[in-house]
């Protein structure tokens, strides 16, 4: 039996009252999902050995796979980490509470060694939501969440998403409404100088593990002097990911997506056509289609048995707040073959075309 409180709009006494009950079950070594700003995470004492196994086994994550520690006060910082570079101080100061997640040396002992999956380092976040900031203040540790959802599904955005995952296999679920950025946290690492081989002169490099809600140019406007290097939307199959989680296939709707992305110069509609016949020919295989394009394209005539516009190309936070439901959707609508129209890779187009690619299993084809 999973218990289930609603708390979006809920009075204040009866949302306090929610949250002091799934903040006792959290102390208790029990799991308990709750909203952030990006996705859905899945919550367990950070501490507790039992309870973060807990995680693995309602998820069914593989155990190499180190979770992200969420807390709610930057003091909490001092008890798992070493201090801070003063490179990652700015960040912190410009991005928490935020989707950042700053990759830093644990303090041995402090954790689960489940939580760092051997590593001997730990991500750690505040997370900008009302919800979730009480909630870890009320449990009083550090909880590690990752996302709500079964190991390999798109991430939840909604309390219905975890529930038709995870309903009966974990302790408790606590419904805020939808969540607000839509993608996940941006994963960084800072290597100072001299570890980064002197490059560039004065400042360390700033690694983004996993694009996610803040966007390269933002941290670049943060840390002047700091080089951010991007991490790849498509990964070379012999680079070591550098974030452990970016080497499985994610975020994926049980349909096999194929995403198809202009090459410089090619006009938009030649896209569009060679995905229009990539999905006459599934159909004529017999195959459910469907498309996902952007609110500019949605009206191209298309020939599927469902289309959904994610956004707009000249909105893609709106898009990035809709692309996990719209996964989820193909699956409601139970198709077979889904053509998936690629987006800038700029700003949080960075972290779209990230999860497009997993979700894709890295079936892209450039026109
Ligand atoms: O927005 C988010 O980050 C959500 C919400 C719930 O906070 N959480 C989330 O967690 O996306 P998860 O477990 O689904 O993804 C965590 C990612 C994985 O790719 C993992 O490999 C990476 O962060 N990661 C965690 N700890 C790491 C470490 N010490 N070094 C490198 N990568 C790490
Ligand atoms: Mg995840």
């Amino acid at each position: 039996m999973t218990q289930r409180w609603n708390v979006s709009g809920a009075a204040e006494s009866v949302r306090h009252a929610a949250l002091n009950e799934a903040a006792a079950m959290l102390r208790d070594g029990a799991t308990v999902a709750f909203p952030t700003e990006t996705v859905y995470g899945l919550g367990a004492d950070a501490r507790n050995t039992e309870a973060v196994a807990r995680i693995f086994e309602a998820k069914g994550r593989p155990s190499d796979n180190p979770l992200i520690v969420h807390i709610a006060d930057r003091s909490q910082l001092e008890e798992l980490t070493t201090p801070p570079e003063e490179a990652v101080s700015r960040l912190l100061e410009a991005f928490w509470p935020g989707p950042l997640t700053v990759v830093l040396p644990v303090r041995p002992g402090v954790l689960s060694p489940l939580v760092t999956a051997g590593l001997t380092t730990v991500g750690v976040r505040i997370p900008d939501h009302p919800v979730a900031l009480e909630l870890i203040a009320a449990a009083g540790c550090p909880v590690a969440a990752p996302s709500a959802n079964r190991s390999g599904r798109p991430s939840p955005t909604r309390a219905d998403h975890v529930w038709e995952d995870l309903a009966g296999r974990i302790g408790g679920l606590v419904d805020g409404g939808p969540t607000g950025v839509g993608v996940e946290s941006t994963v960084v690492q800072y290597v100072p100088a001299a570890a980064a081989g002197g490059r560039p002169a004065g400042g360390g490099v700033l690694h983004i593990l996993r694009p996610g809600g803040v966007t390269a140019a933002q941290l670049e406007r943060a840390l002047p002097g700091v080089a951010v290097r991007e991490a790849a939307a498509h990964q070379d199959p012999g680079e070591a990911p550098r974030a452990p989680g970016m080497k499985y296939a994610h975020y994926a709707p049980r349909g096999a997506m194929t995403l198809f992305r202009g090459r410089p110069g090619t006009a938009p509609e030649q896209v569009l056509a060679r995905m229009q016949r990539e999905l006459d020919e599934a159909r004529a295989r017999g195959e459910r289609t469907g498309v996902l394009t952007y609110g500019e394209h949605e009206a191209a005539g298309w020939r599927a048995d469902c289309v959904i516009a994610c956004g707009r190309l000249d909105d893609l936070d709106e898009a990035a707040r809709r692309l996990y439901d719209a996964l989820r959707a193909f699956d409601e609508a139970g198709v077979g073959f889904i053509a998936a129209e690629a987006c800038p890779e700029a700003g949080i187009g960075a972290a779209i075309m990230n999860r497009l690619s997993k979700a894709a299993g890295d079936r892209l084809i450039d026109v």
